[in-house]
């Protein structure tokens, strides 16, 4: 059991594309076991393996329910379905923005068994956004234009 460094809002690594993993062997086994040791130790609800700093396609989600941790390897999107108003975040960024309303993924699990998923809410959230970064995407680049809005103030309105 071992907690890694977050790689934190900065660093170039988050902005790079992860690597197909192709074989799940002993290190794979560690990293994946130390990811949701770092995930839990930060109550997060998903990591995935760039962001402590190593460009193979894994994430973790736990949404703290009755499935525990789950883990998503050479995860993809296949279909999505409507749209969600979500907030996300990062504190440093609240924002509100859409993500599809329900998603299904494929994605091989530590076990090495081909798994689908059709996930809603939350889990679909956390499915769009940890595969973002393997892509090195961040929802913060992905927050829709227009929706963040800085207004002059109206001057000498208020003032009779
Ligand atoms: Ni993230």
């Amino acid at each position: 059991m071992a907690i890694r460094n977050i790689r934190l809002e900065g660093d170039e690594i988050l902005h790079k594309k992860s690597k197909e993993v192709d074989k799940i062997d002993e290190r794979v086994e560690e990293l994946v076991k130390d990811m949701i040791d770092t995930m839990h130790k930060y109550n997060g609800v998903g990591l995935a393996a760039v962001q402590v700093g190593v460009l193979k396609r894994i994430v973790v989600i736990d949404l703290y329910d009755d499935n525990g941790p789950i883990v998503l390897i050479n995860p993809k999107i296949i279909k999505t379905k409507g749209e969600q108003e979500v907030e996300e975040g990062c504190l440093s960024f609240p924002n509100k923005f859409a993500r599809p309303a329900e998603v299904v993924a494929d994605y091989t699990d530590l076990e090495g068994n081909l798994i689908r998923v059709k996930a809603k809410e939350l889990l679909a959230q956390a499915i769009c956004h940890e595969l973002d970064h393997l892509d090195g995407q961040l929802f913060i680049d992905k927050i829709i234009p227009g929706t963040l809005e800085y207004v002059e103030p109206e001057l000498g309105k208020d003032e009779k």
